[in-house]
C-alpha cells in the first residue's frame, strides 16, 4: 500500500524528515523524551494534531489518512523508545567504576555474651559436660527448699527476689542452681528393677546457661538481669580436688593459660565446704583499682562440695553419691575478658560497643 504523505499537514511533514537526524543526535534521556511530547505525546503533539486532522477528513481519503497516521505513530515510537533504550544502557555502563571499593554491607554477629555462652559451654563439653535448661519461672521450692536455703534467709525476701502478685511461691529464678535440683530429681527415678537414672548411667556432668533475675540497682557491676552457666558433677568419692582441678583448668581455658586463679572458703547452703573464686584482675594485673575495688581479684564464680541436704531432698543417697557444683555470672566473665568496666554496655545493644566487642576473642 502507497503511503499518501501529501495529506500531511506541511509543518508535520517536515518535521517527519528532520525526526531521524533529531533523534540520532539526541544526547540524552531529557532530549528524547522532549521529542516525545513533541511527536507523540497526549496533549498538543503531532499525533494529536492528526487525529483531530482525521475527524475532519472527508470520507473518502479518512483510510489512506489513517493509515498514515499509523504508520507515523509506529515509527515514531518505536525510534523514540529504541533511542531512550541506546542511552539508558550507553549511561549504566559508563556508570559501574569497576576501580571502586564496593559499599561495606554491615553483617550482625553473634552477642558478646552469647558468643562467650557458647565458649563456656564448648570447654565443658570437651570435659563430657552436656547442657540442660531449666525455667526461668521458678517455684520457691526448687529456687529454694531444695537447695537447703531456710525460709528466714535473706534472698527470700520480696526485697531480693521478683515473685509472682497471684502465686506466692512462684518466682523469676534468682540463681540457675534450681536446675541442679530439676536434674537430681529426675535422676533419682527408679524403673521397675528399683534401679535409679542416676545409677544406670553411673553419675552425671553438666552446665546449665540461662537468665537470672535479682532486684538489684542497676549499676557498673549489677542489673537486675543477668546470666549464669551452673555446673554440676555428681559421682562415687568425688572431693575438692576434683573440683578445684576442673575449675582451674576451665578457666584457664577460657581467660589465657596465664590467668591466675585462687580459692577461697566462701558460704552457700547448697554446698560443704563452699568456696568462691577469684582471678587475678587484668585490669590492673593485681595493683588494684576502681574494677576488683582495690584488691587486685575479681570474684567470678562460687562453688563447693554438693551438699548432702541437697541430694537427700532430691531422693539420692548421699552415703553413696558425691558431687561439686559451681556457678558463674557470664557478664563478669565477659567484663573480665573484654576489660569492660560497665556491665549496662552488654544490655544497652549500642552498635559502636558490640562492634568493638567483636575484635576481643
Ligand atoms: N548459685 C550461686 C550464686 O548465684 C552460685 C553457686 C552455684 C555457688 C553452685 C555454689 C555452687 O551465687
Amino acid at each position: 500500500m502507497n503511503l499518501r504523505f501529501d495529506l500531511l499537514p506541511s509543518d508535520i511533514a517536515e518535521a517527519h524528515q528532520q525526526f531521524e537526524g533529531w533523534i540520532s543526535t539526541a544526547r540524552d534521556v531529557n532530549e528524547v523524551n522532549r521529542l516525545k511530547g513533541v511527536f507523540t505525546g497526549r496533549k498538543a503533539s503531532h499525533l494529536t494534531t492528526l487525529t483531530e486532522l482525521l475527524k475532519q477528513t472527508p470520507k473518502e481519503s479518512k483510510s489512506d489518512l489513517g493509515a498514515l497516521i499509523n504508520h507515523l505513530k509506529i515509527t515514531w515510537e518505536t525510534a523514540l523508545s529504541l533511542r531512550l533504550d541506546q542511552l539508558i544502557s550507553k549511561n549504566s555502563t559508563s556508570s559501574i567504576d569497576l576501580t571502586l571499593t564496593p559499599p561495606v554491607i554491615p553483617l550482625g554477629a553473634v552477642h558478646p555474651i552469647q558468643r562467650l555462652e557458647a565458649q563456656i559451654v564448648s570447654v565443658f563439653r570437651s570435659l563430657g559436660y552436656h547442657v540442660e535448661e531449666g525455667p526461668e519461672v521458678e517455684t520457691e521450692e526448687n529456687n529454694f527448699d531444695g537447695l537447703n536455703i531456710t525460709p528466714s534467709h535473706p534472698a527470700r525476701r520480696s526485697s531480693d527476689t521478683f515473685y509472682f502478685q497471684n502465686h506466692p511461691h512462684l518466682l523469676l529464678r534468682t540463681h540457675t542452681s534450681p536446675v541442679q535440683v530439676r536434674v537430681l530429681k529426675r535422676l533419682s527415678q527408679k524403673n521397675k528393677e528399683g534401679v535409679s537414672l542416676l545409677e544406670s548411667l553411673e553419675g552425671i556432668r553438666f552446665l546449665s546457661p540461662g537468665r537470672v533475675y535479682r532486684k538489684d540497682e542497676i549499676d557498673p557491676t549489677h542489673s537486675p538481669m543477668f546470666q549464669q552457666v551452673e555446673g554440676m558433677l555428681i559421682g562415687k568419692n568425688i572431693g575438692l580436688h576434683h573440683l578445684k582441678g576442673t575449675l582451674s583448668y576451665a578457666m584457664k581455658a577460657l581467660l589465657g593459660a596465664e590467668a591466675d586463679v585462687r580459692f577461697r572458703p566462701g558460704y552457700f547452703p547448697f554446698v560443704e565446704p563452699g568456696c568462691e573464686v577469684d582471678v587475678r584482675c587484668p585490669l590492673c594485673k593485681g595493683q588494684g583499682c576502681r574494677v576488683c575495688k582495690s584488691s587486685g581479684w575479681i570474684e567470678i564464680l562460687g562453688a563447693g562440695l554438693v551438699h548432702p541436704q541437697v541430694l537427700s531432698h532430691a531422693g539420692i543417697d548421699p552415703t553413696v553419691w558425691s558431687g561439686f557444683a559451681f556457678g558463674m555470672g557470664i557478664e563478669r566473665i565477659a567484663m573480665i575478658i573484654s576489660e569492660c568496666p560497665d556491665l549496662r554496655l552488654f544490655f544497652e545493644n549500642d552498635v559502636r560497643f558490640l562492634q568493638s566487642m567483636r575484635e576481643v576473642r
